[in-house]
């Protein structure tokens, strides 16, 4: 068993951040399986595309065959599950793919994944991990009195999303103490940065405010997320990966709560600096809609014990993870032309043509 590691969705969001971080540390080898969904995209890896140390397969995590075979192969020393159907929206929308990766995709990985493990001599299968990547959103909603998400509070979920998220994590949980085998779970907050689809509130609002479109405010835009930079949740798994404790979970979050009408108004008054309109200001183009179905009030993580037990701290304040995360935006508007073609364009016909304007 050498320094590799398989890594599932390394095509999307946070996965193309992590691998990318991986690959340029200098941190051994990368297996990575992604299906290539709406959400996945090889521009992402474009950087680490000729290094030896990134092999990419185009794959489903459900599909047993390869994933065995992948794993006979390279012989991993861990593996990252990042693939997922992530988006809320699309969950309300059409439910069944969100049942179909999350919890079914994730069974069959973690089957191949155990016929791998109870194979492995007893020494490497001591220092093997399977670390799963989770949300926040498995706790539910907060009221504003409420303290933050600790790691014992009861799952609640509330969406298609959450409730298929919270079935994965449950599987990975009962593979720990069924089979004794070496799991890590993470939970983290909503994420921000490079390669974020603008499906999301973040680079939906920067791309539609540089677009001269509407900026959909759900609701009235008092409901509370916790920002978390990319690269600061890459280095929580990594500090995880390396230093947690077997069967444990670990809450990742910025220690930054903001109302979603916050985080436009900053959005649109950065975006009036850098790049300023002939007239008026980007806030001008917000438009309140139509609320999610369900929407979840608030979300607040402590993440007490990831900082006492294993001494992570996020590297960025919002503040200037968000200068990094628009600068990235306004410099690659050509990613933005490619992820914004096709697809995208119906689902936003989907989502937001049948949202009244409030
Ligand atoms: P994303 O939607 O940007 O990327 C998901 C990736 O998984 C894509 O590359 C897609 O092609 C791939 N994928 C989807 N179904 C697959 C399948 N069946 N087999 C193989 N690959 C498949 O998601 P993201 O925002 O990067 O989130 C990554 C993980 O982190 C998810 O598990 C998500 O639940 C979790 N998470 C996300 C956030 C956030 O703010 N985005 C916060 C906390 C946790
Ligand atoms: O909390 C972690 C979660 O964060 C992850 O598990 C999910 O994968 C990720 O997508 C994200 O979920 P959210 O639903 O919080 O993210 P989203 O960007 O879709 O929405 C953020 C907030 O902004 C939410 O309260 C809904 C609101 N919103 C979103 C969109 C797309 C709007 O008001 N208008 C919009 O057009």
């Amino acid at each position: 068993m050498d320094n590799c590691i398989v890594v599932t969705g390394g095509a999307g969001f946070i996965g193309s951040n992590f691998v990318n971080a991986w690959v340029m540390l200098g941190l051994g080898k990368v297996i990575n399986l992604d299906k290539l969904t709406y959400a996945g995209n090889l521009e992402n890896l474009a950087e680490i595309s000729d290094d030896e140390n990134h092999v990419f397969v185009q794959a489903d995590i459900g599909d047993k065959e390869t994933v065995a075979a992948l794993l006979k192969q390279h012989q991993p020393k861990a593996v990252l599950n990042f693939a997922a159907e992530s988006h809320v929206d699309r969950s309300i929308h059409s439910p069944g793919e969100f049942i179909q990766t999350n919890i079914v995709g994730t069974f069959y990985l973690l089957e191949e994944v155990r016929a791998y493990w109870s194979a492995l001599n007893e020494d490497a299968k001591r220092d093997f991990r399977f670390l799963h990547v989770s949300t926040d959103e498995v706790y539910g909603s907060l009221t504003a009195d409420d303290p933050a998400f600790k790691e014992t509070n009861p799952y609640e979920p509330n969406s298609p999303y959450s409730a298929s998220k919270a079935a994965s994590d449950h599987l990975v949980r009962a593979y720990h103490h069924t089979y004794g085998m070496p799991m890590l779970t993470t939970n983290c907050s909503n994420n921000y940065g490079p390669y974020h689809f603008p499906e999301k509130l973040i680079p939906l609002v920067i791309h539609n405010a540089l677009n001269g479109k509407d900026l959909p405010i759900y609701g009235n835009g008092s409901n509370v997320r916790d920002w978390l930079y990319v690269e600061d949740h890459c280095s929580a798994i990594r500090r995880v990966l390396e230093a947690g404790k077997i069967g444990e979970t670990y809450n990742i979050g910025g220690w930054n709560e903001m109302t979603n009408l916050g985080v436009v108004h900053t959005l649109c008054d950065m975006l009036d600096q850098a790049q300023p309109k002939a007239s008026g200001s980007y806030r001008d183009q917000i438009t309140y809609v139509q609320d999610r179905p369900g929407h979840d009030q608030r979300y607040a993580i402590d993440a007490t014990k990831i900082e006492r037990e294993l001494g992570w701290k996020p590297a960025e304040t919002f503040e200037t993870g968000i200068q990094k995360t628009v600068q990235w935006y306004l410099n690659h508007q050509s990613w933005v032309e490619h992820v914004t073609s096709g697809e995208y364009k119906k689902w936003i016909g989907d989502n937001y043509q049948a949202r009244e304007k409030a």
